[in-house]
């Protein structure tokens, strides 16, 4: 679980009081537990035990240079999609021989980049992308090595935007195609094929999918041994759920238990590409009630936070609990909790039963950590909020709030306007 609670009528953060930290950085912020973020990472890797396992954390959860080299500390690397998450896990110390870089559109700039710095392997999502590979790697006199991405065909329980494994997905090499993809990439000069990958969704609250697709693997894996391909690594990708309302996913040790016993005599390195699991619940962001306002048909609370800054209720419909910084005793109220933004599809929550706040009152939403900042944007001219990181009772300002020489930066008049 995390450290966010209650003591008394106040909510803390590990041992700092809430409204403090807004009091002194504003709001909206995004605000993380250092004790959550080290204890999740650590419950997750001790699940898998002895068994031989790479950690890499999908860092398109949350991708603070502090929480990585927290998490690069500790002994993870990071699952990349782009050359800027690449940049950022090397900026935060993360070893490039614990990086795999996934994603259908590496252009060849990423590809260099990522061959310049060694890291341990492309999460390759299709042949034209494996001979691109393969043609970068023989100009730069390099050999990259590769994993491909298979996509299993596994239907899975979630929103439709955040599954990836079926066949009707951009993602992956179809699973019947990729016994000829491997033996293609064998025969290029400038590729080492080391390992398997895939991943089939994220929130996911059941174990059955991920244990459908790795057998599937493992029957490949099987074929591709009796033709002479020897994997050595195999990738699961990330996927596990977490509770944000009432959802009862899996505890990393059950899952680890599943996986252990379908691959133990496989003889490979297992790489996890675990995002939400560690983050979501380590991070919370902190609101401020503006107005209560009385429509027609509904009530409104006016936050300072927008769907800019969190997302994910707009595109996934997604549940995130919203609780007081400071518990009334008052009524309750049914209201849509909504920000500042100039559309309807500005919400954070959509009639939900809370205790009735006043103007001036803090909110926290919960589940945050990920896929909260890391998707926010500047949309409506609004500067992106700061992250703050709390340890014991210690508070750090791991991003500064933006000002609004940040949103013009890079913007130029052309001398004709001058
Ligand atoms: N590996 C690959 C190749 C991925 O594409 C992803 C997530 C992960 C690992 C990590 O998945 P996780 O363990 O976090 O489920 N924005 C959405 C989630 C998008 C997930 C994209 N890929 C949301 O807010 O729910």
């Amino acid at each position: 679980m995390h450290d966010f609670y209650y003591k008394g009528s106040d909510l803390y953060c590990e041992e700092v009081h809430l409204s403090l930290i807004a009091k002194r950085f504003g709001t909206p912020l995004y605000l993380y537990s250092h004790e959550t973020l080290q204890r999740h990472l650590k419950v997750f890797d001790n699940a898998f035990g002895a068994y031989p396992h790479i950690i890499c954390f999908a860092i398109k959860a949350c991708s603070n240079l502090a929480i990585l080299r927290l998490y690069a500390k500790k002994g993870a690397g990071a699952d990349v999609v782009s050359g800027g998450e690449l940049f950022r896990a090397l900026k935060a110390g993360m070893d490039p021989r614990k990086i795999v870089y996934a994603g259908v559109g590496k252009t060849g700039e990423e590809i260099l980049y990522a061959l310049k710095k060694d890291i341990l392997m492309f999460n390759v999502e299709s042949s034209e992308e494996l001979k691109a590979i393969n043609s970068v790697a023989k100009k730069a006199g390099l050999k990259a090595r590769v994993a491909l991405r298979v996509n299993p065909d596994i239907d899975v329980n979630t929103h439709p935007y955040i599954a990836t494994g079926l066949r009707e997905h951009k993602f992956g090499i179809p699973i019947g195609d990729a016994l000829e993809n491997y033996h293609i990439a064998k025969r290029l000069s400038n590729i080492e094929v080391i390992g398997i990958h895939k991943h089939i969704g994220s929130q996911l609250v059941e174990i059955s999918p991920f244990v459908d697709a790795l057998k599937r693997l493992l029957i490949l894996i099987k074929d591709l041994r009796d033709s002479g391909i020897m994997i050595k690594y195999i990738n699961i990708g990330g996927g596990l759920g977490i509770t944000y309302n009432d959802e009862v996913p899996p505890h990393p040790e059950e899952f680890a238990k599943a996986i252990l016993s379908l691959i133990k005599n496989s003889e490979c390195t297992l790489i996890l590409e675990p995002g939400r699991v560690l983050v979501g619940n380590a991070g919370v962001l902190v609101t401020k009630v503006l107005y209560l306002k009385k429509g027609p048909e509904k009530n409104f609370i006016i936050v300072d936070a927008g769907m800019n800054d969190l997302i994910r209720p707009t595109l996934y419909g997604a549940f995130q609990k919203i609780i007081p910084v400071k518990k009334r005793m008052d009524n309750t109220i049914i209201a849509d909790i909504v920000g500042p933004i100039c559309e309807s599809a500005d919400f954070l929550a959509k009639d939900r039963n809370l205790s009735k706040p006043k103007e001036g009152d803090l909110l926290a939403i919960m589940s945050a950590g990920a896929y909260g900042f890391t998707m926010s944007s500047n949309y409506n001219s609004r500067p992106r909020v700061p992250e703050v990181l709390v340890k014991g009772r210690k508070v750090f300002l791991i991003r500064e709030r933006e000002d609004y020489g940040d949103l013009i930066r890079g913007e130029k008049i052309p001398g004709f306007l001058k």
